[in-house]
């Protein structure tokens, strides 16, 4: 078994503050100087060779397990404890939910909503945070998918609470054991804020109404209680991320005016509601370079192996998206270079292109974040150009992959 080489030269300490100065760099720069598979402290490794990364996503709930909730409390992960029976059985049910005929009736809302929003982007000129206007967009969406004709009431607004609570908890690399972390303010309030949308939750489901999401989940067997589970997870993965997505399309596409044009005109002479392939590469290649879930993490469960990789007992597993996307192995020389073009020849082997995961746990909500990305693009990119007037060089990478301080104008084409 290969042992993975362990950067000398600095102490953990040391590692932690460069790695909290530049996280991205940090992992890019490791995996440069010492190889695909890399110790980076004691107890925590980053894989970045495919096939080893295959191994890892796909032997989850396992031999590598997702043992953190979304407020970073510990939990099992094993796949016979009954928490993960009930959460992969409520997968089953969400991915039974997301069939084509509903996700093309909700292309048809997607459209009207992303056609109000041009026309008041339209209308202002000026965009001050793009992100806030497509993540209102995006938790309406996944409410409307989810609640049919039920009056989902201030669902969305309780997810964004819940959403800026965790966010100091999730940014912080550090782990603080759970009797010390319960002390803390923003634990006590992150607790709060989802216990305040779990009751949202249970209002919307008990109000008349029907179709959506909810009634597939109800119809597969599982209890209020599951439901609200689930969409407490499903509503905060589907709040920020394709939000995010599509604002780094946008950004590429104000940076890269000739893709912008090739977009606009394939999607002109494209027939109603369907995707041209050109639009298609665009996003593939946005996810590539900007994938919003730029970290996935698991956790070793006792010494393992994977692709010929020792991989100590307890170990944190570090698989990066963004690291792994820019591999010029994998996409040639020009692997830092936006190019949706590549797309037209280019098919990744297993494990090198990942920004929806893969194997056990890979992202459930992947068939409504398509719809969501191709149809947004594809509203907005035909209607409008933009110009991106600000934004700082590195991306915010605390939570999810985002442009910061990021300003836009448009104007209509
Ligand atoms: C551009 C849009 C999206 C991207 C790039 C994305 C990406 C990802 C990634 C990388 C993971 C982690 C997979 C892993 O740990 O192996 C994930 C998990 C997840 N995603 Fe998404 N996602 C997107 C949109 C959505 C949407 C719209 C939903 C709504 C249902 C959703 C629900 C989830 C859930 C519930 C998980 C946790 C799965 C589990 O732990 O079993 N995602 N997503």
């Amino acid at each position: 078994m290969l042992r993975p080489p362990a950067p000398t030269g600095f102490s953990p300490a040391e590692f932690l503050e460069r790695y909290e100065q530049d996280r991205l760099g940090t992992l890019g720069s490791a995996v440069r100087q010492h190889g695909p598979v890399v110790q980076l402290a004691e107890g925590t490794v980053l894989v970045n060779d495919p096939a080893a990364a295959q191994e890892v996503l796909r032997r989850t709930n396992t031999d590598f397990l997702v043992t953190s909730t979304i407020r970073r409390d510990e939990v099992s992960g094993v796949r016979d404890d009954p928490a993960t029976q009930e959460w992969m059985r409520g997968r089953r049910a969400t991915q039974r939910g997301m069939s084509p005929d509903p996700l093309r009736e909700h292309r048809r809302w997607l459209t009207s909503a992303a056609d109000a929003l041009c026309r008041q982007w339209r209308t202002a000129g000026d965009i001050a945070d793009p992100l806030l206007g497509l993540e209102q967009l995006t938790a309406r969406s996944f409410t409307t998918y989810c609640f049919g004709s039920r009056d989902a009431g201030p669902v969305p607004a309780r997810t964004a609470e819940l959403l800026a609570a965790i966010t100091p908890l999730i940014a912080s690399p550090f782990q603080l054991p759970r009797a010390l972390r319960r002390l803390l303010p923003r634990y006590r309030r992150s607790v709060r804020a989802q216990s305040a949308l779990e009751d949202e939750l249970r209002r919307a489901l008990a109000r008349p109404g029907s179709g959506g999401l909810v009634d597939a989940l109800t119809a597969s067997g599982l209890g209020t209680e599951a439901v609200v589970r689930i969409l407490v997870s499903s509503g905060l993965a589907s709040y920020r991320v394709p939000a995010a997505a599509v604002t780094w399309c946008l950004v590429a596409l104000a940076d890269h005016p000739r893709t912008a044009e090739a977009c606009a005109h394939a999607l002109h002479s494209a027939e109603e509601g369907s995707v041209p392939e050109y639009v298609r590469w665009t996003l593939a290649e946005t996810l590539r370079l900007w994938p919003p879930n730029w970290l996935i993490v698991r956790t070793a469960r006792g010494e393992q192996e994977a692709a010929g990789w020792r991989i100590p007992e307890g170990a944190a597993v570090l698989i990066s998206p963004y690291v792994l996307h820019r591999s010029t192995a994998t996409f040639g020389d020009d692997a830092d270079r936006f190019r949706p073009e590549r797309w037209q020849d280019l098919k990744p082997e297993t494990g090198t292109y990942v920004p929806y995961g893969m194997g056990t746990r890979w992202c459930v909500g992947k068939a409504l974040a398509d719809v969501e990305l191709s149809t947004l693009v594809s509203v907005l990119a035909g209607s409008l150009r933009f110009t991106v007037t600000s934004m700082a060089t590195r991306p915010d990478v605390r939570t999810t992959l985002l442009p910061a301080g990021l300003t836009m104008s448009v104007t209509a084409r």
